[in-house]
């Protein structure tokens, strides 16, 4: 029999309070999501992070289970936390939702200088406009349409005209006298006809934006820029609003697997986003979104599949093939987008299913494929990407440090939001912490956890193999050895104690955060390897290692070298290159002859596909431990 279900949603809900009939054997979340209440579900309803937790303030609690007590610990469950996706309640009761971490503070790494910083790109979206006076038509008996008319005018005659300029024609024509603006797009090099993006009455021929977009899976960036000129007008970033079925790419595919519902969840999700950025990217700059004629879209495999409603089932089963690998050019209307209806939305081509249009945008970006010198580019991200070579050729494999990084499935893990430990240092022997905005610390970010581990490998605190090394803690300053402790069988650190750093409450890290850190820095740093290694390049090979994505220029060079995150190159050969994939995206935009260019980028890439490369497994697991010191 059903029992009912208070849900207490976050305060910010219109709908603070939501009662459900909870039918037999199901989990809170899954009712949850089933009635459309958020409840952020970073692992996928795996028990594996915490970011579903509710708080009963109602009725029986049920017992904890084994995932409870791991993930929340005995302070939390006793408090009467639990994780939604495992908890079936039997009798009726009242719970709160974790209030979400706050949104408007998180670092997402936004548009950075952009494209005119670059230098030696030409600047040609493809987006033409001309102002034209058309003569309406006056024969009854030699009839003549209004489209034919204005190809009379233009001098040539469109062969591709958008239904949404058909549908706006009659009225744009008859109501100026002074002419109509014709806006065209035409891809270079006569691979497809010029197409009529518009037809707008009076003279808006100085009125041309396009927006460069970059969905990851944590975090989706826009910026609205000029065509003519490149200049970026605005930019708007957000957390990707799938997470919350989802952190990483293989819990958001198993979400959609085979279920319509939840792929078309998924995808109103995301195309919700952008209609969002395209409002605020406006706002900003007062431009009009009907005069936003040309989008380019960069991303994973899966957030493409997704974006285009493409069911990415199969991306997530060997041999992870994607449906398409071609770059695809669609009208605007098509994705339901607010730009102007028949602008042209194009997608970067893709290389395999886990190295996306977004790997091919960092190589477009970074200018692997023009380097007489060999250079790798690391996209560090939940989903990252690990690129190498040069002009002669290019590698790329996957790289899936999952959402560790972002905070899921570590015990006092959070994004990188006001109040996240973010460094971490030791003076006078004992640990030194900096939180995000100085505010009172709330947990710990993906950099604050690279430090931490840093410092107490060289503090000799944390051994090589990762063990928090509580039988030789009586060498260490008596601070830090106070630090160390061993309740029940977990092993841990104390970061900071009630009160230290304005800490509400004891933040810890425990050996389990160690592991998943080091499970982390294992797939990236094996992916670096593994190229290394099938292309022939040893380290002193390596002209140049860049670090990209949203993540990369927060992390300190020192500590990734330290845990060995990534090759170990001298610190002036590794550089920080921003939000690579976005630039990608903007030079696409911005020149119709660097989309061609991506274009032959991703048909050149060479996919390596670590798992079934036999010495994989060795390499991995060397990389799961730390450099001795
Ligand atoms: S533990 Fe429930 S979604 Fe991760």
């Amino acid at each position: 029999m059903a029992v009912l279900l208070t849900i207490l949603t976050d305060p910010r809900d219109p709908t603070p309070r939501r009662t459900l009939a909870l039918p037999p054997n199901t989990s809170i979340l899954k009712s949850a999501h089933a009635a459309s209440i958020e409840i952020t579900a970073t692992c996928g309803g795996r028990g594996r992070c915490t970011s579903c937790r509710v708080k009963f303030v109602a009725g029986t609690i049920p017992p904890p289970t084994i995932m409870d007590e791991i993930q929340l610990g005995n302070d939390l469950v006793r408090e009467g936390y639990r994780l939604s996706c495992q908890c079936v309640p039997s009798e009726a009761v009242t719970v709160q939702v974790a209030p979400p971490l706050e949104e408007r503070a998180f670092q997402i790494l936004g548009a950075g200088p952009g494209v005119v910083g670059m230098g030696r790109v030409t600047l040609d979206s493809g987006i033409r406009k001309q102002v034209v006076k058309v003569s309406l038509p006056r024969e009854e008996h030699h009839q003549i349409s209004d489209l034919e008319q204005l190809a009379a005018a233009l001098g040539v005659t469109p062969t591709d005209v958008g239904l949404a300029v058909l549908q706006g024609l009659p009225a744009a024509l008859r109501d100026d006298p002074a002419g109509v603006t014709v806006t065209t797009f035409a891809p270079p090099g006569g691979r497809g006809s010029e197409r009529v993006v518009a037809v707008e009455r009076g003279d808006t021929a100085g009125m041309k934006f396009g927006l460069a977009v970059d969905i990851g899976t944590t975090s989706v960036v826009s910026t609205l820029i000029e065509l003519d000129s490149g200049e970026q007008l605005a930019s708007v970033s957000s957390l990707n609003p799938q997470a919350v079925f989802g952190g990483d790419l293989m819990s958001r595919i198993a979400f959609a697997q085979f279920d319509p519902g939840n792929l078309r969840k998924l995808h109103t999700r995301i195309i919700g986003l952008l209609n969002r950025h395209i409002e605020e990217a406006c706002r900003q700059s007062g431009v009009l979104a009907k005069w936003i004629y040309k989008v380019v879209v960069v991303g994973n495999t899966c957030m493409h599949h997704v974006l285009l409603g493409i069911d990415p089932s199969y991306v997530g089963l060997a041999p992870y093939a994607p449906v398409m690998r071609h770059p695809l050019t669609l009208a605007a209307r098509e994705l339901f987008l607010k730009v102007n209806p028949e602008a042209r939305v194009c997608l970067l081509p893709i290389v395999a299913g886990f190295v996306g249009a977004d790997a091919v945008a960092v190589a477009l970006a970074t200018r692997m494929d023009d380097s007489p010198d060999i250079r790798v580019a690391v996209d560090i991200g939940t989903n990252g990407e690990v690129l190498l070579g040069s002009r002669e050729h290019l590698w790329a494999c996957s790289a899936p440090a999952g959402p560790a990084l972002e905070g899921a499935q570590i015990r006092h893990g959070m994004r990188a939001a006001l109040g996240a430990i973010d460094r971490v240092a030791i003076e006078n022997g004992d640990l030194v912490l900096h939180t995000i905005g100085d505010a009172a610390a709330q947990g710990i970010c993906g950099s604050g956890l690279i430090d931490a581990i840093a410092v107490l490998l060289d503090a000799g605190a944390i051994d090589w193999t990762g063990l928090i090394d509580l039988d030789h803690a009586d060498r260490l300053p008596l601070p830090l050895r106070s630090r160390m402790m061993k309740r029940g069988d977990e092993r841990a650190v104390i970061l900071a104690r009630p009160g230290e750093s304005g800490a509400g409450q004891e933040i810890v890290l425990t050996q389990d955060d160690v592991r998943q850190v080091q499970l982390c820095k294992g797939a990236i740093a094996s992916g670096a390897a593994m190229l290394q290694r099938i292309a022939g390049v040893p380290d002193d090979k390596v002209a140049e290692l860049m670090l990209a994505g949203g993540f990369g220029n927060y992390l300190s060079i020192r500590s990734a070298l330290r845990i060995g995150l990534i090759p170990a190159l001298p610190e002036p050969r590794i550089r920080y290159v921003g939000n690579a994939a976005l630039l990608g995206a903007q030079l696409a935009l911005l020149s119709e002859i660097e989309r061609d260019r991506a274009e032959r980028i991703a048909r050149g890439i060479e996919h390596v596909s670590l798992a079934a490369h036999p010495d994989f497994q060795d390499v991995f697991v060397d990389c799961m431990n730390f450099p001795r010191a």
